[in-house]
């Protein structure tokens, strides 16, 4: 089959999946409302395809602002995530203004396009730089363009909850286990997560798996200490709200305990 007609093949069963499954509609509205399925993104999982990492798409597990998440099938049967960040409505100066500042990414990227690009490459990085200090956090597959693979958290039956989502039998071990991961990722990894609240905290095997990592910057950025502290905040806040006596002053006394260097 030509490139040209796995695309279109790959695009009618993308759009089939976001209309759930009932499909139909012409090319030409399968072009203008499936905002998603941009050419750059299916030029992507087309890649992905070749490269031997995705067989086929299947269900979204989430459609957010910034991104969308499907599960996937590899060509093994195993199941894995690939994370679409939008490049049409995803918050364009507010992604730019992570990325500018990073060692990691130098120059201004003016170009929309190129911001969401990096945006993915950055989620990667982040993820493989934790994922290899310990940190529970997705397993990064691969990326391109604005599509990024990763392992799945979750069972057979259904993905791993948000934090949000479940009733902790133990809050305050859970609670626990979150300041060691978040500890790990900023005293190994040397990250700062900048996004931590009880949505991007998983639940898996009553355990916190850490997520969404796009926006986590090194830990000597300028702008690392302010998130630090609104991470600690959220943190506080919600197990505070589960009956667990912290604030965030101790939720950051905790994660800097280990820390060589003093965050300033
Ligand atoms: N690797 C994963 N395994 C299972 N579920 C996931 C995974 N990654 C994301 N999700 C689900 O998709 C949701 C959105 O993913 P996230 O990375 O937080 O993107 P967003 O920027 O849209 O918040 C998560 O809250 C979670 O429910
Ligand atoms: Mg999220």
């Amino acid at each position: 089959m030509t490139k040209e007609k796995k695309l279109e093949e790959l695009e009618r069963a993308l759009w089939k999946i976001h209309t759930d499954g009932r499909g139909g509609g012409t090319r030409e509205e399968r072009k203008t409302e499936s905002e998603v399925w941009d050419r750059q993104t299916l030029d992507a999982i087309y890649r992905f395809m070749k490269k031997g990492i995705v067989d086929t798409v299947e269900h979204p597990i989430s459609t957010g602002k910034e991104a969308n998440v499907f599960l996937a099938i590899t060509p093994k049967g195993e199941t894995i995530v690939v994370k679409i960040y939008r490049t049409s409505t995803a918050d364009f100066r507010g992604i730019e203004e992570y990325i500018m500042g990073d060692p990691r990414f130098p120059g201004r990227r003016s170009n929309k396009r190129q911001v969401i690009y990096a945006w993915a490459r950055k989620e990667f990085l982040n993820l493989r730089l934790a994922h290899n200090n310990g940190v529970p956090v997705p397993k990064p597959i691969d990326f391109y363009k604005n599509v990024l693979a990763m392992e799945y958290v979750g069972t057979e039956e259904m993905a791993a909850p948000e934090v949000r989502q479940v009733k902790l039998e133990d809050p305050q071990t859970f609670f626990d286990q979150v300041i060691d991961a978040v500890s790990l990722l900023l005293n190994k990894a040397h990250l700062v997560h900048g996004d931590l609240s009880e949505y991007n905290i998983l639940v898996r095997d009553g355990s916190p798996v850490l997520i969404d990592m796009g926006q986590a910057m090194m830990e000597r950025h300028g702008r690392a200490k302010e998130l630090l502290d609104r991470d600690c905040r959220n943190v506080a806040r919600y197990f505070n709200r589960l009956g667990v006596e912290t604030s965030p002053e101790e939720v950051r006394e905790r994660i800097l305990a280990d820390s060589d260097e003093e965050l300033e």
